[in-house]
């Protein structure tokens, strides 16, 4: 089986080269999404291509938008990576992902960050829905105060991770343990079932967030 590994961080694309070598895959690794696309698109396909989102070049989403139409029929994206299977035919709900551990936060511009468990926040209590970040052990209640569910984890001091803030580049992207989630701007492309833009998005009825 034949893997590609699009990943621009040296250290990281090693330490997948070298596990996945160990379970006996042939393995090929880009450095950035322009060289992806090339080898992605050249003979003979890939049986399998591991796409960092964040890349030089070309980012993960634009790399699979260009080959989505021609050959790639099922792909499973998380905060990290986009994992593309090239086998025609095969149905995504053959695809399986597993979270493994807290993400770190990135937080573009925020040069001291706290250090403060995450906590309610400052305030009267809300009374809206619930909302639970499951990672943290926290459970509050939602105020129409804050203008989004991502604004709201920053208000309690729940790591975050976000870059544009307005639901473009996919970076604030959570899992939706359970419960439910509205936009209240439309995300330039939608994510994967099961998980939520935060930056762009308030609890329905309440929600329990992988946070
Ligand atoms: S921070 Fe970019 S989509 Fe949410």
């Amino acid at each position: 089986m034949r893997l590609l590994v699009a990943e621009d961080d040296r250290k990281v694309a090693s330490f997948l080269r070298q596990g996945l070598e160990e379970e006996g895959y042939a393995v090929e690794v880009a450095r950035d999404g322009a060289a992806a696309l090339d080898l992605i698109l050249a003979d003979p396909p890939f049986d399998l291509v591991i796409l960092d989102v964040m890349m030089p070049r070309r980012d993960g989403f634009a790399v699979l938008k260009s080959v989505r139409e021609r050959r790639i029929v099922a792909f499973h994206e998380s905060g990290h990576a986009i994992v593309a299977t090239v086998l025609p035919g095969l149905d995504p709900v053959h695809i399986y992902s597993e979270l493994f551990g807290a993400l770190p936060p990135i937080n573009p511009g925020i040069v001291e960050k706290s250090t403060a468990r995450p906590h309610p926040p400052a305030g009267p209590a809300g009374t809206g829905p619930p909302v639970s970040f499951s990672r943290s052990g926290l459970a509050v209640n939602w105020s129409p105060q804050y203008t989004s569910l991502l604004e709201f984890a920053e208000a309690c001091d729940v790591p975050t991770r976000f870059s544009c803030r307005s639901g473009v580049c996919h970076t604030c992207v959570t899992q939706v343990i359970a419960g439910s989630t509205v936009y209240t701007q439309p995300p330039l492309e939608q994510p994967p079932d099961g998980t939520v833009l935060i930056c762009v998005a308030e609890p329905g009825d309440g929600v329990v967030l992988d946070l």
